[in-house]
């Protein structure tokens, strides 16, 4: 790997609020235009063809010190902040974060166990992936299904439900599903498992997590929790923090068999988190 490569790669994934398609593009001209014009570096939309109201915000900087001038440049502030108000953009490989020790520590540590590592930070722009991709002869999908018909369209609740009916809550009688949401709009899902030691028991939200982590899945979007409760029923202190160090500010959708009840970021719910930024 050739180390000294100073450029660095960006990718956001876009989800357009419908009627907002003309603008979206007049924006992200002028922020192609402004990237080449300040010499920051390039940047190009790509629609995803399944998905009308999909883009992938593709950045490649000519170094980490243009990306972060740009994103400190007001011409630019005022683009993004529109563009936040018209769509939803989860950031999927960010280029820009400078590593510290610990972080380049972490990432090593991943790299060594991840073939497919989808989102991480001061990636480099060459592509060391296999030649052939990561798909499989005849494109197989290896892992759940990508239920996502339409940009926001996913029933995350709904997948939620679903896999609550597989908990195995003997003990407590307390059934929880839950669904994650992945960058790519992968669905997965989990449900409380408990066992005769009561302490083993693991959470939904804790399995959709882990199962995610396991099929090789790096960033999600948002998580549907649902137990059979007319009040929110929210995740427990554990499940928020793993939450919050492998799923980052995600949207919290608490609901129940019936109906949804209430939304919230998890970043509201965990304030003053303690995570991997502090191992210094
Ligand atoms: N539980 C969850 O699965 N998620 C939550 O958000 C709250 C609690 C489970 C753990 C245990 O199996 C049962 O609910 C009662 O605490």
């Amino acid at each position: 790997m050739d180390t000294s490569d100073p450029r660095r790669l960006s990718v956001s994934l876009i989800d357009l609020g419908e009627g907002h398609e003309a603008e979206f593009l007049t924006l992200s001209t002028h922020f192609e235009a402004i990237l080449m014009r300040k010499e920051y570096g390039r940047a190009e939309m790509l629609r995803d063809e399944g998905h009308p109201l999909r883009f992938y915000a593709v950045r490649y900087w000519h170094n980490a010190s243009a990306a972060e001038q740009c994103h400190r440049d007001p011409e630019i502030q005022m683009l993004t902040a529109r563009l936040y108000q018209i769509s939803r953009v989860t950031h999927v490989v960010n280029g820009v974060r400078r590593q510290d020790a610990v972080r380049r520590m972490l990432d090593e540590r991943r790299a060594g166990v991840e073939g497919d590592r989808r989102t991480g930070f001061d990636r480099r722009v060459v592509n060391l992936g296999r030649a052939e991709g990561d798909r499989r002869k005849g494109d197989r999908r290896l892992g759940p299904r990508r239920v996502r018909d339409r940009a926001g369209e996913v029933d995350l609740i709904a997948a939620a439900r679903r896999a609550r009916e597989h908990a195995d809550a003997a003990f407590s009688n307390f059934k929880v599903g839950a669904a994650i949401e992945t960058a790519d709009g992968s669905i997965i899902t989990g449900c409380n498992i408990e066992n005769a030691t009561y302490g083993l028991t693991i959470c939904a939200e804790r399995v959709a997590i882990f199962k995610a982590l396991s099929e090789g899945h790096r960033a999600y979007v948002r998580i549907a929790i649902v137990a059979d409760t007319d009040t929110p029923t929210p995740p427990c202190g554990a499940c928020r923090q793993i939450l919050w160090e492998f799923g980052g500010d995600l949207e919290v959708i608490l609901a129940s068999p019936r109906r949804e009840i209430a939304r919230y970021h998890l970043g509201d719910l965990l304030p003053l988190p303690f995570d991997d930024t502090f191992l210094k």
